[in-house]
């Protein structure tokens, strides 16, 4: 028998042992220009275009949930979207800020259905943070930007929550997803996720932001996807 219990699916959001207090943007202002760190504009735009496709693979694996009459993943992931797509405007704004001009962006999308879709999307978490931000956020250590680099690290630190919430659902999973799925179903949760980095939570926070350090009061409620 499965057993996920709402206090257990809520222990997610505050399960990774690498989230910690990062200064908000603003605080440590980079002294250099943008236009003056060429790998950092590089992998600003790498970055811009990885968390587009994030959040249209989302949006994508949201509407074919809701196809599928399933509402509590399609809020799982349209809170997703919410937040790669406040990933995705972080980067734009350091890149226009300094006059960049961002490039149309082409993502291609196999649709398949839910169950598949949710173990795709926990590739996609682990592939962020085992592989594509640890190589990004390696090449910007030498022009050490500030504001690139604490986008960076929101990012990173966004995409353990959203692992770690997927992979405790597949954990239970085990070969029997469809099970899984109708518990899912079954939950009760409202999910916030923070303006400023993306931070989300299954419950609503009581204290700053523990990625950014800002004000909870930028934790917005996401309404459920109809
Ligand atoms: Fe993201
Ligand atoms: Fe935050």
């Amino acid at each position: 028998m499965v057993e996920l219990s709402r206090r257990q699916f809520l222990q997610l959001a505050m399960a990774s042992s690498l989230i910690c207090a990062l200064p908000a943007h603003g605080e440590k202002e980079s002294h250099k220009e943008l236009k003056e760190c060429p790998a950092t504009i590089s992998v600003l735009h790498e970055a811009y275009i990885a968390e587009m496709s994030a959040y249209e693979h989302y949006e994508s694996f949201r509407d074919k949930a809701l196809q599928e009459n399933y509402p509590n993943i399609a809020y799982l992931f349209h809170a997703f979207s919410v937040s790669e797509e406040i990933h995705a405007d972080n980067y734009k704004a350091v890149l226009e800020s300094s006059g960049e001009k961002m490039g149309a962006v082409n993502i291609e999308i196999h649709m398949k259905d839910t169950k598949k879709n949710l173990r795709e999307a926990a590739n996609i978490e682990m592939r962020k943070i085992e592989i594509i931000y640890p190589e990004l956020l390696k090449k910007l250590e030498s022009e050490a930007y500030d504001e690139a680099v604490s986008s960076c690290m929101y990012s990173w630190k966004s995409h353990q929550q959203h692992k770690d919430m997927i992979s405790e659902l597949l954990k239970y999973a085990r070969f029997f997803l469809s099970v899984i799925v109708g518990r899912i179903e079954e939950m009760k949760f409202d999910f916030y996720v923070c303006k400023v980095c993306g931070s989300t939570l299954a419950e609503q926070p009581l204290a700053p932001c523990f990625i950014c350090n800002k004000s909870m009061a930028n934790y917005q409620k996401i309404q459920k996807p109809v």
